[in-house]
């Protein structure tokens, strides 16, 4: 079965299909040239060496069967390559085959191979086309929507970087069977976080995709393309909340603080941001981060008073359903308040907090409003649960 979704665009882009099932890897070639009008002349393919491997075949052939001269640009694997150097060395690569106004770029991995060559295809000859295909479960529900693209620096995760929206996002859920255990769970968390925000629709829909795979883990059938398949409409459910929330407010604008602006993504964020930098990005996935954000949003809002109890335990179950959290307890709290601190006078004139008033109730706190004393028991209770 294959699903549409439109992104809406108010942006320069304008609006932009999803389309997600499977064998849609086969076929990017006859969409591209669908999409663009004409097949380009040329395209060019950023992923990685793994995913380039898995897959890479495939998606060109199609690409070439299409007409364009179809060349290949591998990219380091892992979030400490999604920096300069790597985006440097991408617009070289681009430069040199000369990829012209007309011409694509096909982004073929997870997030960060999406968020740099999103990043790349944004900035050379000042805005090339660019297809999505994202082939991690948090690119899929994630990454891939809503345009935001991005390098890391020394001074933090994503602070460089631009709203570019792509031209379609192509998803064939089949290649989640080849991504490990861990990568599935990383975004699941993600998924949670949506869930979270959105209500209890999303929360069944996403229970729903955690049943499917905790019933393929038990019956050894985690690397059969049927299982995968399965998840489209719930990655489907997932991708129509988030491009609602960014149609509405696509470039995130800084003064909206209601529950539909695009910031209420950033749920789990602040708390993960922090426990990542802190980890030096090495012993958490960028999803499993969330995953402890989330507890600790979750937890901040019942000490406020915002979140009710039996509502926080749901979440806390969900979360741990989807699996185990690489431990937190060995950081020093001071340390995480000092990354909000440090954030706060470097880059924001004040942290905003994305807390719950229910499932499904986002709201944004400026962090000054929040006593040291709620952070504090926050903290304790993701590290002792
Ligand atoms: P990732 O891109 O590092 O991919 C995870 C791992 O899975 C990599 O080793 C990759 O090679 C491998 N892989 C990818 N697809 C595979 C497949 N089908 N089979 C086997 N292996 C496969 O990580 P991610 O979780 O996809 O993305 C994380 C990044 O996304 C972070 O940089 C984060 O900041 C970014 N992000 C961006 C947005 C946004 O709105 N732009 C939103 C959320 C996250
Ligand atoms: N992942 C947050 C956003 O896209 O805005």
């Amino acid at each position: 079965m294959k699903l549409e979704i439109t992104v809406r665009g108010p942006g320069e882009g304008g609006s932009y299909p999803i389309e997600i099932g499977p064998g849609v890897l086969g076929k990017i070639g006859n969409r591209i040239a669908d999409l663009l009008g004409k097949a380009p002349e040329k395209a060019a393919i950023i992923s990685n060496k793994k995913v380039f491997g898995l897959y890479g075949e495939h998606a060109a052939g199609s690409i070439a069967s299409a007409g364009p001269e179809v060349s290949t640009h591998l990219i380091g694997d892992g979030e400490r390559f999604k920096n300069f150097r790597t985006l440097e060395r991408t617009i070289g690569f681009l430069l040199e085959k000369g990829l012209g106004r007309t011409d694509v770029i096909v982004a073929l991995g997870g997030g960060v191979v999406g968020d740099l060559a999103g990043f790349a295809a944004s900035i050379y000859l000042r805005g090339v086309p660019l297809i999505q295909v994202p082939t991690t479960l948090l690119s899929m529900i994630d990454s891939s929507v809503g345009g935001k693209t991005a390098v890391n620096t020394g001074f933090g995760k994503n602070l460089i970087g631009t709203f570019y929206q792509p031209r379609a996002v192509l998803i064939d859920p089949s290649v989640l069977s080849t991504l490990s255990e861990r990568e599935v769970r990383a975004g699941l968390f993600e998924a949670v976080k949506h869930a979270a925000l959105s209500g209890q629709r999303l929360l069944a829909a996403t229970e729903a995709m955690i049943s499917k795979l905790e019933s393929g883990e038990k019956s050894g059938s985690t690397e059969t393309n049927a299982l995968f398949e399965g998840l489209g409409p719930g990655i489907g459910a997932h991708i129509e909340f988030k491009a609602g929330i960014v149609s509405g407010d696509e470039r995130e604008k800084t003064d909206r603080v209601d529950a539909r602006s695009r910031k209420i993504l950033n749920f789990g964020h602040t708390f993960g941001h922090a426990i990542e930098k802190i980890t030096g990005y090495r012993s958490l996935l960028h999803g499993e981060a969330v995953g402890h954000g989330i507890l600790f949003a979750a937890a901040l809002s019942n000490n406020l008073g915002l979140l009710a109890e039996h509502e926080l335990k749901l979440l806390y179950d969900v979360v741990h359903r989807v699996g185990p959290l690489p431990p937190i307890d060995k950081i020093d709290p001071r340390e995480i308040f000092a990354t909000f601190e440090y954030d706060k006078k470097r880059i924001n004139d004040t942290v905003q907090w994305i807390l719950l008033e229910g499932i499904g109730r986002p709201v944004i706190v400026p962090h000054t409003q929040i006593p040291e004393a709620a952070f504090m028991s926050a903290f304790k209770q993701v590290t002792n649960h």
